[in-house]
């Protein structure tokens, strides 16, 4: 006959809700009822000395938590690892449960300080022995996994816990005799749904509702077929009847005011160790080096959520704090996952944010070759705005052509090693692409150094409202002014709207006095900016009454007609047939201007580039070595050239739509300046801020 089954039971003596720590205290301190959890405790302990043995643990004053024993450690065998827990709330009950588990023959084992892990709440065998489920997120750190795969060597999935109602594995999660598991989906996030769907068969999963999950049916007893619960609905039960199992109901409602019920009450003792399973120590981690204002610019908060959001969890091994204000932080963070996947996206994230690996963990990138033009390898690391540097045979290689969404390839040529950002559709045979997270750093500038050094300070990354338009125009207009004088480059990317509200005019006095070096937009602009031109409408409205004219809405194709004839805006110019307006300025001054076609084009224009690709290029050629870009009121132009941007060139992005600026001020860089006004409003003030900046200023023309 196989050996009883035990449990360890603690008597509710001293039993209450005394503070809160998880979200079922709140609202309940001192609610329960001492003699009705004296009740519904024994309920409990007489259905399980029906099947099994019932030992009990000394309770202690001071500690009424110590009732759910589940906590006191994880057993497999004749070892026990013993609980650290997460609040000093229940940290009283370590030295109790570590003596009962030594006066019982367990050899104990002991997680270093500071590493928080819940014993039986959050670790759960599969009743055949084959793995022990481990959960993380609320009150056991990931890291402590390792250590209970190697001292009870058993193979540990690690599930992360997302709702904070269910903070113990054991309050969303139990496993069944017969390879059956009775859980609740909505507690773990998306991986660990898949890695539950991996290991246990669709048959075999029984995903339970929210009102059985928030009465605790999956915080259950489980003996051989009987499953003893505090309550479950009559769908439950049928269920579970179905599969072979039978339900006990037994109230443990004054429980559950603190957050458990029948499986928290219990721990077994008994478990035997299943034969040939092997210890498998499944998470990965990392150690990397942050510096900065890492606490007034917010960077570690960051950086430390972004591990957490991703499913990782962190230890803090070292955090030196800067001394002086503008004395620099460092820290060095352990970032552990459940998988390498997981772990290279928390990684490449805290990359972006300026992580970079410790001396002794620096490696060379990983590059692997392009074997199909236009296509990467997988696992290829994907580009930032951020200057980025990647480690070639020991030597960091800066990245040239930075811009996001992009490969990082490496050529050899004449000149030696070339790393560049390129999209993938550029990739060619022969090149290597940079794949995995090893041997990549990125340079951020400090947030706040760079505020500090920056005219945009006021405004940084921030929408701004019609109050302060003035201000911002006073900043750009000085900008500008600077950028010209030193033979800088300033990029429009401009919509049709510019023209509609009457901003055209302002525009072309830009391009005249210099302020342009080159002008990106659509079919659109072009169409409407000639045809006010020559028609003075734009869109059949008249310009100067702003009223619609009868037949104006034919008025752009006429426009597009003329210059089609004339075979280019240039040729039109030169003919004497556009006479004024932005596209006359920029031929009239050799400004280079590149319209990109799009499916809504009437026309188009002879000079409309309709290949997309070869419209992206130009574009990406024109915005080369550009300083700022003003971006005029067109959403799809303005993002279109926010991704090819790298850091580090000043964006201004005006347009009456605040999504349209958040959009870009996403970028989250302190040099993109949002401004939600009407685009016209913002042109004329700009004109009248640089003339009052500049007075009258000879006309320089580009070549
Ligand atoms: N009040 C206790 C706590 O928050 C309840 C513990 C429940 N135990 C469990 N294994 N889920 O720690």
């Amino acid at each position: 006959m196989a050996d009883p089954i035990r449990f360890l039971m603690c008597p509710p003596e001293y039993y209450d809700v005394d503070y809160v720590i998880n979200p079922w205290m709140e609202g309940n301190i001192h609610k329960s009822s001492r003699d009705r959890a004296v009740e519904q405790w024994q309920g409990l302990y007489h259905h399980l000395k029906e099947r099994a043995i019932v030992d009990l643990v000394q309770p202690q004053k001071g500690v009424p938590d110590m009732v759910f024993t589940a906590n006191a450690g994880l057993v497999l065998g004749n070892v026990a690892v013993l609980s650290r827990f997460y609040h000093p709330e229940r940290q009283g009950e370590e030295p109790h449960f570590k003596k009962w588990f030594e006066d019982n023959g367990f050899t104990v084992y002991e997680l270093p300080k500071d590493l928080p892990f819940e014993g039986a709440g959050d670790a759960l065998l599969d009743r055949e022995g084959r793995w022990l489920w481990a959960g993380y997120g609320f009150r056991s750190e990931l890291d402590s996994h390792p250590y209970i795969a190697k001292w009870l060597d058993i193979e540990v999935l690690s599930l992360q816990l997302v709702d904070s109602r269910f903070y113990h594995l054991d309050t969303c999660f139990c496993p069944l005799a017969g390879g059956y598991l009775l859980y609740y989906p909505p507690a773990f996030d998306f991986y660990s749904n898949q890695l539950i769907e991996q290991r246990v068969p669709a048959q075999k999963r029984i995903a339970i509702s929210e009102p059985d999950a928030v009465n605790f049916a999956c915080n259950a007893v489980n003996i051989d077929r009987v499953v003893v619960m505090n309550k479950a609905s009559d769908e439950l039960q049928q269920q579970l009847a179905d599969l072979g199992f039978e339900v006990v109901q037994t109230p443990l409602t004054e429980f559950l005011k603190a957050g458990g019920a029948a499986k928290c009450l219990t721990l077994r003792v008994t478990e035997p160790i299943a034969v040939d399973v092997r210890a498998n120590a499944i998470v990965r981690s990392r150690i990397v080096h942050l510096e900065g204002h890492l606490l007034d610019s917010g960077l570690i908060n960051r950086a430390l959520d972004a591990i957490v959001e991703n499913g990782g969890s962190f230890q803090v091994l070292n955090f030196n704090l800067g001394e002086q204000r503008h004395s620099h932080s460092s820290a060095e963070v352990k970032v552990s996952a459940t998988s390498e996947l997981m772990l290279e996206e928390i990684v490449s994230q805290l990359i972006d944010m300026g992580a970079v690996a410790l001396p002794q963990e620096e490696r060379d990138a990983q590059l692997e070759p392009v074997e199909q033009a236009g296509v990467s390898p997988d696992d290829f690391y994907v580009t930032t705005i951020y200057p980025t540097e990647v480690r070639i045979d020991g030597q960091w290689v800066r990245v040239q052509k930075q811009r996001m969404d992009g490969a990082i390839a490496i050529s050899q040529t004449a000149d030696g090693l070339v790393a560049q950002c390129k999209l993938l559709r550029d990739l060619e045979v022969g090149e290597r692409v940079v794949t995995g997270v090893g041997g990549i750093r990125t340079i951020r500038k400090d947030e706040r150094d760079q505020k500090a050094s920056q005219e945009f300070s006021f405004m940084s990354a921030g929408v701004s409202s019609e109050r302060r338009v003035e201000l911002v125009v006073e900043q750009v207009a000085w900008e500008l002014r600077q950028i010209r004088d030193r033979g800088g480059k300033v990029v429009v990317t401009a919509g049709p709207v510019v023209i509609h509200t009457g901003g055209g005019e302002h525009l072309s006095h830009l391009i005249r006095e210099g302020y342009v070096q080159a002008l990106l937009g659509g079919n659109a602009i072009a169409v409407h900016d000639m045809e006010q031109a020559m028609l003075g409408t734009s869109l059949g409205v008249d310009m100067k009454r702003g009223i619609a004219v009868r037949g104006g809405h034919r008025h752009h194709l006429k426009t597009i007609n003329t210059i089609r004839r004339y075979g280019s805006i240039a040729q039109a110019v030169e003919a004497g047939v556009v006479t004024r307006g932005v596209m006359y300025e920029c031929v009239k001054h050799n400004i280079p201007f590149c319209l990109a076609g799009s499916i809504r084009d009437d026309g188009p224009l002879p000079d409309t580039e309709m290949d997309l690709l070869k419209a992206q290029t130009e574009y990406a050629r024109l915005l080369e070595g550009a300083e700022m870009i003003l971006m005029l009121s067109s959403m799809l132009h303005s993002i279109g050239v926010g991704n090819m941007t790298p850091a580090g060139v000043k964006m201004v992005c005006v347009d009456i739509n605040p999504a349209v600026v958040t959009k870009l001020s996403d970028r989250g860089s302190v040099e993109s300046t949002g401004v939600v006004t009407d685009v016209g409003l913002f042109l004329s003030l700009l004109i009248e801020q640089l003339k009052r900046l500049t007075g009258p200023y000879p006309v320089k023309v580009a070549v």
